[in-house]
């Protein structure tokens, strides 16, 4: 499914407050000053442009898969220190963009906001990471966690959605990563599994907001076909991830005037703070 960049640039508030709080810990753990910094997962550079703001760089790298984006943070947020690139982080090391593996242990911090969820094998991306960075460089994520969908229903629905797809629990998702990093030989500083709320506007939560959800699911079903797994959202899932989503993770803001306005999700996000 196609991101609407410019739309995702205008409304991502929660994503900007959530790089904050990385770009934080940061500066009370290591200061202002940078060598080389990498964005991974950039999008629409407006997190990257923060990081340019906040910290004293000389140089910022920002990559991400998606050409749109890289576009339009180009054009919407130019700074003579960022280089925005097009390339694919899940890709074994020797497939990477050879412009990325000339960075190899020159990199002193990777800042990575809300984008590991996104990559179904992540093995690849931590150890690109790893080899990216300088020996004594830090990493820096937030990923967004799946909460429980299936929480308000009976034994019995529960299992037979069981045979279709199974999330971890927020615990076990924690662990997952714990272990991703510690065998990629990462030492890591900090992990810690919280839950965050987002505001959206009313129409956009259900158009634009609402309609992702089950594309964040799908790499949790059992079946590993892609085709299959088109079928098995098609045939019912999909409409159950969104409205679960709507029942247990969602709530309407009523305005002053009474008037409903906008919606407030609950996420789950897990920030992981690893050295080389
Ligand atoms: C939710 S956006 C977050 C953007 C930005 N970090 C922020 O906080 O505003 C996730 C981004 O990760 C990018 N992404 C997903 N898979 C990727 C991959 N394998 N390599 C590089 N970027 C990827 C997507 O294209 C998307 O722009």
């Amino acid at each position: 499914m196609e991101i609407d960049i410019g739309g995702f640039d205008y409304s991502n508030h929660a994503h900007l407050r959530d790089a904050n709080n990385l770009l934080d810990n940061i500066i009370d753990d290591n200061g202002y000053n940078y060598d080389t910094v990498m964005d991974i997962g950039c999008g629409s550079g407006r997190v990257t442009s923060l990081i340019d703001c906040r910290l004293r760089c000389e140089q910022i790298l920002a990559i991400d898969i998606d050409m749109k984006a890289i576009k339009f943070a180009e054009k919407n947020y130019p700074s003579p220190r960022i280089r925005y690139q097009i390339s694919d982080i899940s890709l074994p090391w020797d497939k990477l963009d050879p412009l990325i593996r000339k960075y190899e242990n020159q990199v002193d911090l990777i800042i990575s906001n809300r984008v590991l969820h996104w990559i179904e094998d992540k093995n690849y991306v931590i150890q690109n990471i790893f080899r990216l960075l300088k020996p004594g460089g830090m990493c820096y994520a937030n990923i967004t966690t799946l909460l429980d969908l299936f929480s308000d229903l009976t034994q019995d629905e529960r299992e037979k959605f069981s045979e279709l797809i199974i999330i971890p629990s927020e615990t076990d998702q924690k662990e997952q990563f714990k272990n991703l990093f510690e065998k990629n030989q990462f030492k890591l500083h900090w992990i810690e599994s919280l839950h965050l709320q987002q505001l959206y506007p009313k129409d956009e939560f259900r158009s634009n907001v609402l309609p992702y959800f089950p594309n964040l699911t799908k790499k949790y079903l059992i079946e590993k076909d892609p085709i299959k797994r088109n079928m098995i959202m098609a045939s019912g899932l999909s409409d159950y991830v969104k409205n679960a989503f709507l029942r247990l993770y969602s709530r309407e803001i009523i305005e002053a005037n009474g008037i409903p306005d906008k919606y407030e999700l609950t996420y789950g996000q897990i920030k992981i703070i690893a050295q080389k």
